[in-house]
């Protein structure tokens, strides 16, 4: 039998609605919050294999889900670079001072061995029979993300400041280490048994249209080829983006995830690759009437598209659990 995500993306089989969520596992769940009291370093967490495999279950025991995502995070990829991340309540990620020249001779051993226990937790997970018939999604930051909290240290907040760019030799240095990297990172995730990837570009949105091509379009495009050669599928989310028709044409994903902010209609007119995504997270903590009108709204413009069912964003750790039951049945008896 084909994975639900192969036959949608690579079928574009129409009859059926693969489900999943961005940050299933994570904060809304108790038996998340559980384990995370006990493990107050982040970054330990997810290179803790034992622990990080039962955390990517843990949505799959209670949901009918059609993919398990691993629980790790873009931010794995610089500190593996020897950049340290810190990750502090109500602030986010922070991350502290790197050296250039220590990136750009980085050595792909050393990169590999400190993130071995993530190729180990892809492993152990994808045998577990809950992910029978199911997929397992592997995933990077693009390199534009990565640049920004690679740079600006911390989340950004609506736009990048200006002396962002100031020093271009810098910048296109931590572009090429990225380029070599994310590749290594990507590999390594398919050989351990990732059978999807997704891109994440979270801060695609910052860009002026005239930038998108040397920091969004073309690196994206560099990473997408290289997966599309080892044949595993890949989703790219590019956040808040304004012309998706345009990033599909440069980029060339094999679906495409969509942010709440874009209109689906329009999304459904301009675009033939097959769709991921698009509902509010902030409609799951209204009640279930609102839940079942607003996910109709997308299963019915997509009807007669390729589309796998998730949000416009992660899950919000406010979320009750029991509204994830109520959305995941309602689009599997679609
Ligand atoms: O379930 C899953 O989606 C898989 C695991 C996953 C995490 N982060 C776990 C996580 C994935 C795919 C990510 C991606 C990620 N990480 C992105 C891209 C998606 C997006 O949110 O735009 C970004 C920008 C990051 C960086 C990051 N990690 C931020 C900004 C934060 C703090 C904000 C927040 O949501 O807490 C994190 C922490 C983080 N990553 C948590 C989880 C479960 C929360 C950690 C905690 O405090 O328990």
């Amino acid at each position: 039998m084909i994975n639900p995500l192969h036959d949608c993306i690579i079928n574009k089989n129409t009859t059926n609605n693969p489900i999943w969520f961005m940050r299933q596992a994570g904060r809304y769940l108790p038996e998340f919050q559980k384990i995370r009291k006990l493990n107050p370093n982040f970054i330990n967490l997810c290179l803790n294999q034992n622990l990080a495999s039962e955390i990517t279950l843990q949505p799959l025991r209670r949901f009918d889900l059609s993919a398990a995502i691993i629980f790790s995070d873009i931010l794995m990829v610089p500190y593996a670079l020897d950049q340290k991340v810190n990750f502090k309540k109500n602030f986010g990620p922070e991350l502290e001072d790197f050296n250039i020249k220590n990136l750009i001779e980085f050595n792909k051993k050393e990169f590999i061995e400190k993130l071995k226990p993530i190729y180990n937790c892809i492993k152990k997970t994808k045998s577990n029979n809950l992910l029978r018939n199911k997929n397992l999604i592997g995933f990077i930051g693009a390199p534009w993300t990565l640049l920004v909290y690679m740079i600006n240290k911390k989340s950004p907040k609506k736009e990048i400041s200006k002396n962002f760019f100031n020093n271009k030799d810098l910048i296109n240095n931590i572009l090429k280490v990225l380029d070599k990297f994310l590749k290594i990172h990507v590999e390594n995730q398919i050989n351990n048994g990732a059978d999807i990837i997704q891109i994440f570009d979270s801060w695609a949105g910052l860009l002026d249209e005239k930038d998108l091509y040397k920091y969004v379009y073309n690196p994206t495009l560099s990473i997408v080829n290289f997966i599309k050669k080892k044949n595993v599928p890949v989703i790219c989310f590019p956040r808040g983006i304004k012309n998706y028709k345009n990033y599909i044409e440069c980029v060339k994903p094999d679906a495409i995830c969509i942010d709440y902010e874009v209109d689906p209609l329009l999304i459904k007119k301009e675009i033939t690759i097959p769709v991921q995504g698009g509902l509010n997270p902030n409609i799951l903590l209204s009640d279930k009437e609102n839940v079942k009108k607003e996910a109709l709204k997308y299963l019915d413009i997509f009807k007669d598209h390729p589309y796998i069912f998730n949000l416009g964003h992660g899950v919000l750790p406010e979320t009750n659990p029991m509204m994830i039951d109520y959305l995941v049945k309602f689009v599997n008896d679609y």
